[in-house]
């Protein structure tokens, strides 16, 4: 049976690919498609094996290309003869099938093969290397590459599975906890800012799509471009390490940082493969990235049938999907540490692998003498938790440094909060810990 192939070209070349297709036997075009909803519309019907799709086709981006992979039509990519902008964008889409606009008869017809063959999986995708476009020589992905080579700083680090530490890219640490304000943000601005004066160049990226509050934590302008420039950028398929960088300005010596939405109700702008796409580059530019994300981690889909609709809580599985280390903070109250325990169980579903587990604002007043040793029992009894962090309630110096935007190792450097997390982010980053103070002090 004839392969079912539609086109999602640029006008440039889509009359031209046309008639090449018309010439290729076993391939039927069955529609050339005027815009994405109609592209969409076809290929969510099943009625195309294979989309052929061009960067320049007006508003196709990477959600799209998601789309219609998971509906799992395979894909071509083609672009003009000496495109190299749409080659690579086709790249960063994830479109590994990419041919010239002006190749023969035969090389389409064993493309549409390969891509009808493998549908939905791209990782699958190999064209006879005689017929694989000059893609094989990516100036960016060697420029990564070589930003990369030696970057595996981790000596011997217990909180990441080993298979990872022989990875190049940098290990990604997610702060997770469940509702309440457990301290997410204060541990993940923190960890960071201490991961960096240690030494260890590190991205802080706030994925949180339902409340962000990086910014206001370091007191950080509203209007930076952050995560939604950067996701708008990996749709686009623009997305390399210099606009990345561009993106993420540097707060300090060592730590960048991506804000996150100044406003909740733009959540639907973070789609779950742009932010992934983001966090993947994010580790070709620092050797530690840190993601703030929000609590509720139901898949919405299970509300709702619109599967492809975007999903608020995509962002938070998104990164805890990519992450190398999780960390679940929870309050050490009654209330936070049931709502840990509980939590743990939904992060489970997600993540199998135990997270490191944090206890936040630990205090006797809440739990009663000896809080430290009770709640590590309590998460050891109810959670089975075998080992765990505390970082004590320090009402002062939290609350000096967030009214000041600074790290409490700026604002309250001697402060027990802070010197629990500055221990923390030596064991995860496997360096000794170590008190030059004043580091920071050219943020200011
Ligand atoms: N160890 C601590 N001692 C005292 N107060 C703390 C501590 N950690 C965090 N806080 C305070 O708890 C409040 C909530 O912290 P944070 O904003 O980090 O929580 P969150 O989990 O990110 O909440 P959100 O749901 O808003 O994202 C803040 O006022 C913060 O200063
Ligand atoms: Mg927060």
């Amino acid at each position: 049976m004839a392969t079912a192939v539609v086109t999602a070209i640029g006008a440039a070349h889509e009359a031209a690919v046309a008639a090449t297709i018309g010439r290729v036997t076993g391939v039927r075009l069955v529609r050339r498609c005027a815009d994405v909803a109609d592209l969409l519309a076809v290929c969510g019907a099943g009625r195309a094996d294979v989309a052929l799709v061009s960067a320049d086709f007006a508003d196709l981006d990477r959600g799209a290309i998601a789309t219609l992979r998971g509906a799992g039509t395979g894909l071509v990519g083609v672009h003009g003869p000496s495109a190299v902008e749409e080659r690579e964008v086709l790249r960063q889409w994830g479109v590994p099938t990419r041919l010239r606009t002006d190749a023969t008869p035969a090389e389409f017809a064993a493309a549409v093969s390969v891509a009808a063959d493998t549908g939905d999986n791209p990782a699958e995708q190999q064209l006879p290397a005689e017929r694989r476009e000059e893609s094989d020589a990516d100036p960016i992905g060697e420029e990564l590459a070589a930003m990369t080579s030696g970057s595996s700083y981790l000596p011997h680090n217990p909180f990441l599975e080993p298979e990872r530490e022989e990875r190049s890219a940098a290990p990604v640490v997610v702060v997770w906890g469940p509702p309440g304000a457990p301290g997410r943000t204060v541990l993940a601005v923190n960890l960071a800012g201490e991961a960096a004066r240690l030494g260890v160049s590190t991205v802080l990226v706030d994925a949180d799509t339902h409340a962000a509050s990086v910014a206001q934590h370091l007191a950080l302008l509203d209007e930076a471009p952050g995560v939604a420039a950067a996701t708008r950028l990996a749709d686009s398929g623009h997305l390399d390490v210099r606009s990345l960088a561009a993106s993420c300005p540097q707060v300090s010596p060592g730590l960048r940082v991506l804000t996150g939405l100044p406003r909740a109700d733009r959540w639907p702008e973070i789609r779950d493969d742009s932010l992934t796409a983001v966090l993947e580059q994010c580790r070709t530019l620092a050797r530690l990235v840190v993601v703030d994300v929000a609590a509720p981690l139901e898949e919405d889909e299970e509300l709702s049938y619109d599967t492809a609709a975007p999903r608020r809580n995509a962002a938070a599985l998104a990164a805890l999907r990519a992450a190398t280390t999780v960390i679940a903070v929870g309050a050490a109250d009654p209330v936070g540490l049931q709502r840990l325990v509980r939590g743990l169980e939904d992060l489970r579903a997600v993540r199998p692998d135990p997270p490191l587990v944090v206890a936040n604002k630990v205090r006797a007043a809440a739990v009663g003498t000896g809080p430290e040793q009770r709640v590590t029992d309590a998460l050891q009894r109810f959670a089975g938790v075998a080992q765990s962090r505390t970082i004590p309630d320090d009402r002062p110096a939290c609350d000096g440094a967030l009214l000041a935007g600074r790290l409490l190792a700026e604002h309250a450097p001697g402060s027990p909060a802070r010197k629990a997390i500055t221990s923390l982010a030596a064991d995860l980053t496997g360096v000794v810990a170590t008190t030059r103070r004043g580091w920071f002090a050219a943020r200011r």
